[in-house]
């Protein structure tokens, strides 16, 4: 399925209208890609879907930290995990980050930037999401 998002308006509606589309699974974390270039928008959408699930923290990119988790107080899901793998080198590196026992709790939704960076260690997602930015300032969300 494909959009087109003009405004961060749309981007809140698109990221709320996702979120509705998500249900914890018994088998563990609910883990989400997000690819495509810098600028995309992979961290903006993050910060929607932050916004839409109640976060009041200012939610920055996790670029230099890796990794950041915030804490939700929705009936859904307890914890957003947002892991930026920009720097990471390959798959080993998520180790550190506790990346495999945050995958086993069905509480968790964790949103990943850049999984190619660390394909060979990645459980298949529950939605691979794509975007590009359109020289109009639009972008393009894919969900796979
Ligand atoms: N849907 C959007 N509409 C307008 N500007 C956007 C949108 N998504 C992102 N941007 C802007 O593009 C820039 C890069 O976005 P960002 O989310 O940091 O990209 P990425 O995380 O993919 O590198 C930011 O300044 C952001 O505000
Ligand atoms: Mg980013």
């Amino acid at each position: 399925m494909q959009k087109e998002i003009r405004t961060f308006e749309e981007l809140e509606t698109e990221a709320k209208s996702f979120m509705e589309t998500l249900a914890p699974s018994p088998r563990g974390a609910t883990l989400v890609t997000l690819s495509g270039e810098l600028g995309a928008g992979k961290t903006a959408f993050t910060k929607a879907l932050a916004h839409v699930l109640g976060v009041e923290e200012i939610v920055t990119s996790p670029t230099f930290v890796l990794e950041k988790i915030y804490m939700l107080s929705g009936k859904s899901f307890k914890r957003l995990i947002h892991i930026d793998a920009y720097r990471l080198e390959n798959g080993a590196d998520l180790a550190p980050l506790g990346f495999g026992e945050l995958m086993k709790n069905s509480s968790n939704l964790i949103l990943l930037e850049w999984p190619e960076k660390v394909s060979g260690a990645l459980p298949t997602p529950a939605v691979k999401i794509s975007l590009v930015a359109n020289s109009d300032d639009s972008r393009v969300i894919t969900y796979g």
